[in-house]
């Protein structure tokens, strides 16, 4: 099993160790200070240090700490119009995690999952590891990145164990439309598939922030949901590993789904406990750590459209949210250039600039001809970035 995100990392470690310098834009972390200068704010941080103070350094529930789950269901009932107690609320080691659960829970030998593409790797891989298979839907890049619905629709069979969403997406930064969601709603209630829903960038959100409504707020009614969301980018926390799903069922159809995972949580005694009690303290605050880091991803996400647009043979669709871009490298549509593919040019790029972006091909193959790259650096390194870039092309393609 590859993973294009961790495996580009390598050759440019290597790199980095031979002296050159490295634009780490390959990895979603705005705390790691390679990446980005965004950092934990600090009352999170003194939240932490005093629960390990007060001796919360013990093994924990293996569900989580109550009261973080009380906070959570509160949370998410506000925030998407859900009625969840705490009891439906299951804390985990990211949302890595709750992906592995409930592909551990629903996937086995022969079954399939329908999973977006371009793809996050993880749903992929997890999927395999139980014997399943993934089945990628159709993202359209022509509409904006939005689900293809006959695409879609066609995708469905009697193996599908569960539909993922994931909006906004990773890697193309797009927002479903209310009007897919809704159609995706329908299909899944049509042939009783639960929804699993991964809103890890649910607060990373630009010009669409004010009229967002959560597809789970708009599907709710009877679907059965799986939701999963996280401290690790919005609470800017990543390697604290906690995240947490969520189960919306009011006709108890995953009852079942439930207790194995709540099982194999009890089988890994508990997530980090410490963590868990400054998550407490995070949901108590108001979130300005989010809104700023916002305003300035708006800013840069602005700044590297403006200058992609200034590049003939790149195209880019803006992002609605997250802090990725994915842009299709024309070049090698047309079939100009020296590179075979999208994982050449990308190596090419690295050894060549130090840019580390990730191939496209590595969101699985709705992604080939793209590259995705963040746009968590400051402003004057993204301007260094595409000074390097256009450079670059201007070499390889006089
Ligand atoms: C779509 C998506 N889901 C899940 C994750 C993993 O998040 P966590 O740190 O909570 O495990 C990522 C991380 O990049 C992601 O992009």
């Amino acid at each position: 099993m590859s993973y294009a995100i961790r495996d580009i990392a390598v050759i440019g470690d290597e790199l980095a160790k031979k002296g050159k310098k490295i634009y780490y834009l390959n990895i979603g972390d705005p705390v790691n200070p390679d990446v980005s200068d965004f950092k934990t704010p600090d009352y999170i941080i003194e939240a932490l240090v005093e629960a390990a103070k007060k001796g919360y350094n013990m093994y924990g529930n293996s569900l989580g700490v109550y009261e973080l789950r009380e906070k959570i269901a509160a949370e998410e009932n506000r925030r998407n119009d859900l009625d969840l107690v705490p009891d439906d609320v299951l804390l985990t080691g990211g949302v890595s995690e709750a992906i592995f659960f409930v592909a551990s829970a629903l996937v086995e030998e022969g079954d399939e999952i329908l999973v977006p593409g371009p793809v996050y790797p993880p749903y992929m891989s997890y999927a395999r590891f139980f014997g399943g298979t993934p089945v990628e839907y159709k993202l359209d890049e022509a509409r904006n990145w939005q689900p293809d619905i006959d695409d879609f629709a066609s995708k469905i069979s009697k193996k599908t164990q569960f539909i993922l969403l994931c909006s906004p997406n990773n890697p193309t930064g797009a927002l479903y439309d209310e009007k897919f969601t809704r159609e995706i709603g329908k299909l899944a209630a049509e042939y009783n598939i639960p929804l699993v829903s991964d809103e890890i960038y649910d607060q990373i959100l630009f010009e669409k922030f004010e009229s967002y409504k959560c597809h789970v707020s708009i599907l709710k009614n009877d679907l059965p949901i799986i939701g999963m969301n996280g401290f690790s980018k919005a609470h800017l926390s990543t390697g604290w590993r906690l995240g947490y799903m969520y189960f919306h069922d009011p006709q108890g159809k995953l009852e079942q789904v439930k207790r194995s995972i709540e099982a194999l949580a009890r089988i890994r005694l508990c997530v980090n406990v410490p963590a868990q009690y400054a998550a407490i303290k995070t949901m108590e605050e108001p979130k300005e750590h989010t809104k700023v880091m916002v305003e300035k991803l708006w800013k840069r996400r602005d700044f590297c459209i403006k200058r992609l647009k200034e590049i003939p043979g790149i195209s880019c669709v803006i992002p609605d949210g997250a802090f990725y871009l994915f842009p299709r490298l024309d070049f090698l549509v047309q079939k100009r250039g020296p590179w075979k593919d999208d994982k050449e040019f990308v190596l090419d790029l690295l050894k060549e600039t130090g840019i580390m972006a990730v191939y496209g091909s590595g969101f699985g193959k709705y992604g080939v001809n793209h590259l995705r790259m963040t746009f968590l650096p400051p402003i004057d390194v993204l301007d260094e970035v595409f000074n390097l870039l256009e450079a670059f092309l201007r070499r390889r393609m006089p």
